[in-house]
């Protein structure tokens, strides 16, 4: 058992010696495959133009995330866009939404790049600089077993505040578990080696 860990140390430090220009070569594209997050189901309901009360009161309101799932349904027939989403990306924007909303300003900023950072910004941001995103991406855990991973020695140094990872966790927990073959190939070395 002592090799196992070690293996993986040895092979994360190869994939992060491989990473660099092997992704940099690439678009952003690769990583399509992965769920949009709530910045962006938001900032797409935004673009759609809905009724400016409605969209104050997404930018006011104050939930848990059942909650806005429920306040979502409900406001379905005001705010269009809705009605096109996944049960799944309903979700997914309502957990987004309890995490950050009201904003501060208490109104939607004009620009959408603006919106707080969803949880898949948090994984391409902080979570490839030493494996593959695909290690990420494939598992499938509990929300206790994601900030659990955070935990051990090897990710002592990530830079996400506490509520930052709640949010992630929540993310990965609705999002991550993608099976491999719906990983590019490009991104499939070392991914399935954990
Ligand atoms: C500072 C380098 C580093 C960063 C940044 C990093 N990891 Fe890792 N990760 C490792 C190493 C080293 C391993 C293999 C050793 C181990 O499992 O602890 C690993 C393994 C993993 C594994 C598989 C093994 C396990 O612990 O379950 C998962 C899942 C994982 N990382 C998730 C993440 C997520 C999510 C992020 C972003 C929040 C992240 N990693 C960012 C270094 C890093």
């Amino acid at each position: 058992m002592r090799f196992i860990p070690l293996f993986a140390v040895a092979a994360a430090a190869v994939i992060a010696a491989w990473l660099p220009q092997s992704l940099n070569a690439q678009s952003d594209d690769v990583f399509a495959f992965i769920p949009v997050g709530g910045r962006t189901l938001l900032a797409n309901i935004i673009a759609s133009h809905p009724p400016a009360d409605e969209v104050k009161a997404l930018a006011t309101g104050k939930h848990t995330r059942d909650e806005w799932v429920s306040y979502l349904k409900a406001h379905a027939t005001a705010i269009t866009t809705l009605q096109s989403l996944t049960d799944k990306e309903l979700l997914t924007l309502a957990d987004y939404l309890s995490f950050n909303m009201p904003l501060p300003a208490n109104q939607m900023p004009a620009d959408a790049s603006k919106l707080p950072m969803d949880g898949r910004d948090f994984a391409l941001e902080k979570c490839m600089g030493c494996h593959v995103i695909t290690v990420v991406v494939t598992q499938s855990r509990t929300k206790e077993h994601w900030l659990g991973t955070w935990h051990k020695p090897s990710h002592m140094g990530i830079k996400l505040t506490e509520a930052q990872r709640e949010q992630l966790a929540s993310y990965l927990v609705l999002n991550a578990g993608i099976p491999i073959d719906q990983v590019p190939e490009e991104l499939r070395a070392g991914g399935a080696s954990y």
